[in-house]
C-alpha cells in the first residue's frame, strides 16, 4: 500500500496571501525569517488579513536560514505561550521548516528533537493548531512536503524531520513573493527544485501519482529556471509552481542520496566560516550521483526517460545520460554555481580554491559518508553505496572526477 498526500488546500496566482481572509480562528503565529518579508510589506499584509479574519495575531521572528534545534525550541515555548490555533510560517524553507519542528513540540511539549527524528514517528498533530505555510523562495516546496530540515549545529549535521503529519493544512504559492529574490537564491533554490524532480522520478518509492508531476516539473524548471535568474519575472511566477509540483512528487515519491549528501556535508565546515548551501550543494552532486545510479538498469532506463522528456537527444540510455549531465553541468554554468566542493567559495560562486580545505575534507569524509548512508533519504535511492562507494563518490564531489565505479 503508498500512501499520496498533499495539503488539503493550495492557493496559487497572483493576490493569492488574501486567501487569508477567508481563514476562521482565534488566534495566528505568524512565523518568519530575518527580515525580508518584513522589507517587501508581505509580512504586513499578511498579518493584516489575518486580522482582517477576526484573528488575533503574533509574530516569531528572526528565524535564521538553516534554522537550529535552539530555534525550534524558542518558537515552540512561543507558542505554548500564545496558544494559537493557526501557525502561518511565511519565507523560504528554513522559517517554514522551523515552523514545522515547532508545531510537534506545541503539540507535544514533552517530544525531544530526537524523537521528532524518527522517520514516519510524529504523533497525531492538529489537536491544537492548522498549518498554512506561504513560500517566498522557488524551491525547497515545503509549504506541501512531509518535510522539515533541522541542523543541529553541535554535530554540524543537518536532520530531516519526516512524517505526513507535517504536511501542511494550507499551502498559498503566490508569485508576488518570489519576485524579490536575489540573483543567487533563485539559482540555488531552481536547482534544488530540480534535483527533487529528478530523484523523485528515479526513487523506488515513486508511483504513476508522482510521475507526471516530477517530468512536469522538469520540463517547467528547463524551460524557465535561467530566464527567471535573469530577471524574466513571468518564468520567476512559472518556476514558484514548478518548485511546487516537484515538492508534491518528492513529498510522496521521496528523494535519494543527492540530498543524503547535500544534508551531512551542508553545516559540516561551518567552522570554516560558510555553509554549502543546500541547492548548491544539490547542483554540483546531481550530475555525479546520476553516473552513480545509472550503474542501476532500472534507474538507467528512467534517466534516460528524463532526458526524452526534455528533448536532449542521444540514440541509447547511456548517450542519453551523458547529455543529461552534460545538461544539468551546463545549467550550473548559466546560474554561476562550481562543479565541486573544490571550487566552492565562501560567497558560494565558482573560485579557485574554495572554503573547504582538502585535508579538512579528507579527515571528516569517513564520518560524512557514514552519516550520508544514514540519512533518511538513503533509503529510496535506486542504488545502495556501501562506506567505500560513498567516499569515493564524496570525493568526486570534491574534486569534480568522472564516476566510474
Ligand atoms: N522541507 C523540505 O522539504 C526541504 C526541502 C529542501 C530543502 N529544505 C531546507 O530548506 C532550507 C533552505 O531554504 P531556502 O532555500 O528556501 O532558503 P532560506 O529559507 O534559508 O532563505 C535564504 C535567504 O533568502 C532570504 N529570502 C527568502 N525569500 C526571499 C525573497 N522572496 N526575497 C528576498 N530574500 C528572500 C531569507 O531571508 C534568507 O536570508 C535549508 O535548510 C534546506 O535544508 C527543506
Ligand atoms: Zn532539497
Amino acid at each position: 500500500m503508498y500512501r499520496f498526500t498533499l495539503p488539503r488546500d493550495l492557493y496559487h496566482g497572483k493576490g493569492a496571501i488574501d486567501a487569508l481572509k477567508t481563514f476562521k480562528g482565534k488566534r495566528a503565529i505568524v512565523c518568519v525569517g530575518g527580515g525580508s518579508m518584513k522589507r517587501f510589506g508581505f509580512l504586513d499584509r499578511i498579518c493584516n488579513n489575518l486580522k482582517e479574519a477576526g484573528m488575533e495575531v503574533e509574530l516569531f521572528e528572526g528565524i535564521e536560514p538553516d534554522p537550529s534545534v535552539e530555534t525550534v525550541m524558542k518558537g515552540a515555548e512561543a507558542m505554548l505561550r500564545f496558544q494559537p490555533d493557526w501557525i502561518v510560517a511565511v519565507g523560504g524553507g528554513s522559517p517554514i521548516d522551523a515552523a514545522k519542528a515547532m508545531w510537534i513540540k506545541y503539540e507535544y511539549p514533552e517530544t525531544t528533537f530526537e524523537q521528532m527524528c524518527v522517520v514516519f514517528g510524529i504523533p497525531e498533530l492538529r489537536n491544537k493548531a492548522h498549518f498554512c505555510a506561504i513560500s517566498s523562495t522557488s524551491g525547497t516546496a515545503t509549504e506541501v512536503t512531509a518535510f522539515s530540515i533541522i541542523t543541529d549545529y553541535a554535530k554540524g549535521i543537518k536532520y530531516p524531520i519526516a512524517d505526513f503529519q507535517i504536511t501542511p493544512d494550507v499551502a498559498i504559492v503566490d508569485p508576488d513573493l518570489a519576485e524579490t529574490m536575489p540573483q543567487k537564491l533563485v539559482a540555488h533554490t531552481g536547482m534544488d527544485a530540480i534535483t527533487h524532480a529528478v530523484e523523485a522520478y528515479v526513487s523506488t518509492a515513486h508511483t504513476d501519482y508522482t510521475d507526471p508531476l516530477a517530468l512536469h516539473a522538469i520540463k517547467m524548471i528547463q524551460r524557465d529556471l535561467v530566464k527567471s535568474y535573469n530577471g524574466d519575472m513571468e518564468c520567476r511566477a512559472s518556476m514558484h509552481n514548478a518548485q511546487c509540483l516537484a515538492g508534491m512528487a518528492f513529498s510522496n515519491a521521496l528523494l535519494g542520496i543527492v540530498h543524503s549528501m547535500a544534508h551531512k556535508t551542508g553545516a559540516a565546515f561551518a567552522d570554516f566560516g560558510a555553509h554549502i548551501i543546500h541547492g548548491a550543494a544539490n547542483a554540483m552532486y546531481l550530475p555525479k550521483v546520476i553516473a552513480f545510479n545509472a550503474k542501476n538498469p532500472e534507474a538507467l532506463k528512467r534517466y534516460g526517460e528524463i532526458a526524452d522528456f526534455m528533448h536532449l537527444g542521444g540514440s541509447n540510455d547511456e548517450e542519453k545520460v551523458r547529455l543529461l549531465t552534460a545538461y544539468l553541468r551546463k545549467m550550473n554554468d548559466d546560474l554561476r554555481i562550481p562543479h565541486c566542493i573544490k571550487n566552492y567559495g565562501a560567497d558560494s560562486y565558482p573560485c579557485e580554491n574554495g572554503f573547504v580545505p582538502e585535508n579538512v575534507f579528507l579527515e571528516r569524509l569517513p564520518e560524512i559518508a557514514k552519516n550520508a548512508i544514514l540519512d533518511a533519504c538513503t533509503g529510496s535511492n535506486p542504488r545502495q553505496p556501501n562506506q567505500e562507494e560513498m567516499e569515493r563518490l564524496l570525493k568526486c564531489c570534491y574534486y569534480d572526477t568522472e564516476v566510474d565505479f
